[in-house]
């Protein structure tokens, strides 16, 4: 089934604005109605799009790469910005005119953007016809049969249990090498600005067996690469007995709860040949055992994402996340202690929060200046209705200041970014290959431990082998070198 879809996606990424769009690639199975399905937004909606894909295919759907050919539109949508939502708003404008050719054409909205505005969203866009929030996608069969039936149809019901475990996802846009599991939903941490525990609701761990039996899956399949996948993966915690209500006397061994560091170890020792990433950390969460069992396991990739969204204490007070400045830089030493200066860290970031001033946004450039990040994400603020920060503070940078800001902090962050690959010319990293280099068929692509894309010449190397790189150049991208040694 994995090979029924794949990646035929565009990939646009600016600094300000993270838009990804992924969709179905057709297959044929003999079925009458085809669905086209496009995800934009975060890895936890192209993790859902897979299983919304293997729930379709399942009640015997098609999925096609033609949105011309769909009976069935399905967006999986994003509300983190206002930004992102206009654009699925201008994509509901742009599929009028398939409604019009094909008035028989069923479109929905999933994800986000359907569970902030639920109804709502039904009235305001007329095109649309069902929306299904994010935990509610094993109901989308009987939401479309409701409106083959004539009306329209909604589900954004939240769920405190809900993990999909038992779901074999569809892996779309596939390299076949690296794939990504979903090892938890929701969020409870309430940072003031963001909309996702509303639209995600509460925070659940999904069953550690079920994780382990997908990885394995994985790795057997020739899949050498997964990335665990949650909004804070530090607060995974799985309880047996409160899960499954065993009490027996002689689980005592599996009513242990599961950390996150012991999930890791456990993904860890399937194979030493199937590498382990993860995301997202939390800074106030991420512990010095996690650290260590990164440290213990040569297949627990050395990178972490761990955003600081400013370097200013009273702007993270404000944010609600939970440590301040001198926190957040005891966690990097603590990285950097543990795991060396070789560990890749990356970092997300928000200019122009509520009330901040020009030396509040210097306290972010000068924490830029002290961890000298390999990457960051980096946002202007964008009020989202509904969330604290929108019901408690002003909005009161001007867009102008907050887009200046946002430009400093980039322009910071393309020298560090150089800075950091600059320094690993020279050096030998082993690299798990992904395929064709995007800029030339004679290069392969893949990454080093640290996260960082490694181009080299193609030789007779394939996808999904480890190689040893000698790195030789560089750009703020991309390191760039040549084999040395082949691994076996
Ligand atoms: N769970 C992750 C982040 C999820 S959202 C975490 O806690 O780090 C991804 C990023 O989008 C956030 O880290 C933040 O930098 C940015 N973001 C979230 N809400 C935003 C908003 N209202 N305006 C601008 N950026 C925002
Ligand atoms: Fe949003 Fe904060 Fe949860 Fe991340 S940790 S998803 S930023 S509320
Ligand atoms: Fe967007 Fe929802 Fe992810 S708001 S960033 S798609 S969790």
């Amino acid at each position: 089934m994995n090979n029924l879809i794949s990646d035929i996606g565009v990939y646009d990424k600016k600094a300000s604005e993270v838009c990804e769009v992924r969709t179905s690639k057709t297959s044929n199975t003999g079925n009458d109605r085809k669905l086209y399905i496009e995800s934009y937004g975060c890895q936890m909606n192209f993790s859902d799009s897979e299983i919304v894909s293997a729930l379709m295919i399942e009640e015997g759907f098609d999925t096609t790469s033609r949105p011309e050919d769909a009976d069935l539109i399905f967006l999986n949508t994003c509300s983190i910005r206002e930004k992102a939502e206009q654009t699925i708003r201008k994509r509901l404008n742009q599929l009028n005119s398939l409604k019009k050719n094909n008035p028989g054409l069923l479109i929905g909205v999933l994800g986000c953007m359907a569970e902030r505005l639920k109804e709502k969203l039904l009235e305001e866009e007329q095109i649309v016809d069902l929306i299904a929030g994010p935990d509610a996608y094993r109901d989308l069969p009987k939401l479309v049969s409701q409106v083959d039936e004539g009306q329209k149809a909604a589900n954004t019901f939240l769920s405190r249990e809900e993990t999909y475990a038992d779901i074999n996802p569809v892996r779309l846009n596939s390299n076949g090498i690296t794939a990504f599991i979903s090892i938890m939903r929701g969020c409870n941490n309430m940072c003031s600005f963001c909309v996702v525990p509303f639209t995600r609701g509460r925070e659940r761990s999904r069953d550690p067996q079920s994780i382990i039996a997908e990885a394995t899956r994985l790795f057997n399949e020739g899949y050498r690469e997964v990335t665990l996948l949650g909004q804070n993966v530090d607060s995974y915690l799985w309880k047996s007995s409160v899960h499954s209500g065993n009490t027996s006397p002689n689980t005592m061994e599996s009513e242990r709860p599961v950390l996150f560091a012991d999930l890791l170890r456990m993904v860890a020792e399937i194979h030493p040949d199937l590498r382990v990433r993860f995301s997202t950390s939390h800074p106030k969460d991420i512990t010095d055992e996690v650290l260590h069992t990164m440290q213990a396991y040569d297949n627990i990739c050395k990178y972490i994402h761990l955003p600081a969204q400013s370097g200013n204490s009273r702007i993270l007070k404000l944010m609600n996340r939970t440590y301040d400045r001198t926190w957040y830089l005891n966690r990097v030493h603590a990285i950097k202690s543990i795991l060396g200066d070789n560990c890749g860290i990356s970092t997300d970031l928000i200019t122009g929060f509520c009330t901040e001033s020009e030396e509040e946004h210097n306290d972010t450039l000068s924490l830029m200046n002290e961890v000298v990040f390999d990457s960051a994400y980096m946002f202007y603020y964008s009020e989202r209705p509904g969330t604290p920060a929108a019901k408690t503070l002003d909005d009161d940078i001007a867009l102008e200041v907050k887009k200046q800001r946002l430009n400093e902090i980039i322009e910071k962050q393309s020298k560090h970014s150089l800075t950091r690959n600059q320094m690993d010319i020279g050096k030998i990293y082993k690299v798990l290959i992904e395929g064709t280099s995007k800029r030339s068929d004679d290069y392969l692509q893949g990454r080093n431990t640290a996260n960082k894309v490694v181009v080299f010449p193609k030789e007779n190397f394939n996808k999904g082998q480890y190689v040893y790189v000698k790195i030789e150049d560089c750009t703020q991208a991309t390191l760039i070198g040549k084999v040395t040694i082949k691994d076996q």
